[in-house]
């Protein structure tokens, strides 16, 4: 339990309206005595995919591993060149190394954060198989562009859906534009379980057969093994609780999003802000400002009760884990982390607290 006035997030609080509901779900799991890939996997897999518009959707045991599978599923061969953007979240790039596999970073656009498309053609060498574009912070990458540009060179898209859970681009749902679409379910994400949990989304029946055969040791059939696959399954009671929130994402959405237009109307100029288009349906898993006076203001906001984050501190390429495979400079991915604050947006945070933590912004600045 957080000690802050705003906390940044209090799942406690977030999840406390879903309670009852979800209590019954897990009590219906507990009662029929099966654990792993029974009705309640199913039921969600069905549900997920039609809210997403998918035809498939394959649970499996994180996000981390739903980019993994998507990329081991596609036997590209070892060491090609997958590209993705230098200011990811790290488990992007660890999936791509974990396939066997380069990642080959392009900067983000400056103003949406996400992968810029026109830096694509820069990235690509003879060994490019695909691009991994995420939808950064629940906005929808440039997929047109995107989708465009991989048509061209015959190369296939995979999407990083971890923050972007019903976001939309032209009323198309983030996970429905590439080969597959790969989501966390990790608590604090817009749909979130009670622990760790993932999905792939994708419309290829043979692809999809696949992947669930892959998250289950490559196995379809007991004891028959087709592929050196994993164990990556979503279990049944996170399943049934997803189940259960699935049902009440429009709603977590739409507050979240009722959130980020006071921040817009609210905060003062000497932020910037996240970028609105007109086509796109943003999710704000995160609200993303930019000041050059970061942690200045982080600091200034802790003093008054108010929760920040920073997504993320380290670009990708500065990480230790990352320094034998990556080399060169992304400026543009570096700048963000030097000056990105990530704001309160959960669903138990109020428009109170927002427009509180609007009027700190704005007296940190005025002193
Ligand atoms: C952009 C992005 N990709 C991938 C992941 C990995 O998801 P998980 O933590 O469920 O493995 C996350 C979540 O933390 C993420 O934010």
């Amino acid at each position: 339990m957080s000690t802050l006035k705003i906390a940044y997030e209090n799942l406690q609080a977030s999840n406390a309206p879903f309670e009852a509901e979800i209590g019954k779900a897990v009590d219906r799991v507990l009662a029929s005595g099966w654990f792993i890939n029974g009705q309640s996997v199913a039921s969600f897999e069905r549900n997920f995919a039609s809210y997403i518009g998918a035809k498939h959707c394959i649970g499996v045991a994180n996000g981390l591993d739903a980019l993994t599978l998507s990329l081991r599923a596609m036997e590209y061969p070892q060491g090609s060149d997958i590209i993705t953007s230098s200011n990811s979240y790290i488990a992007t790039l660890l999936a791509i190394l974990a396939a066997g596999h380069r990642p080959v970073l392009v900067e983000p656009n400056s103003a949406t954060y996400n992968l810029d498309a026109s830096q694509l053609a820069k990235a690509l060498t003879e060994k490019t198989r695909a691009i991994m574009p995420t939808h950064l912070y629940g906005k929808p990458a440039a997929m047109t562009e995107i989708m465009g540009f991989a048509d061209e060179h015959a190369l296939d898209v995979f999407e990083d859906c971890a923050q972007s859970h019903g976001a939309k681009l032209a009323g198309k749902t983030t996970g429905t534009f590439g080969k597959t679409g790969s989501f966390s379910f990790y608590p604090t994400k817009n749909l979130g379980g009670f622990g760790d949990g993932g999905a792939i989304t994708t419309d290829d029946d043979a692809l999809a057969e696949k992947l669930r055969a892959l998250r289950n040791y490559g196995s379809h059939e007991k004891y028959k093994n087709i592929y050196q696959g994993v164990n990556s399954r979503l279990d049944e009671i996170q399943a049934a609780i997803l189940d259960v929130k699935l049902t009440h994402l429009d709603t977590i959405t739409a507050h979240k999003r009722e959130l980020a237009q006071i921040y817009f109307a609210h905060l003062p100029p000497q932020v910037v802000l996240p970028l609105q288009e007109t086509d796109s349906f943003d999710v704000f898993h995160i609200f993303a400002i930019r000041t050059k006076q970061r942690d200045a203001l982080r600091q200034f906001l802790s003093e008054q009760g108010i929760g920040t984050e920073i997504h993320y501190p380290i670009a990708p390429h500065r990480q230790e884990a990352m320094q034998e495979h990556l080399s060169g400079e992304w400026p543009i991915a570096e700048a963000l982390a030097d000056s990105q604050l990530s704001l309160p947006i959960s669903f138990a945070t109020t428009q109170d607290d927002v427009r509180e933590v609007c009027a700190a912004i704005t007296v940190f600045f005025a002193s």
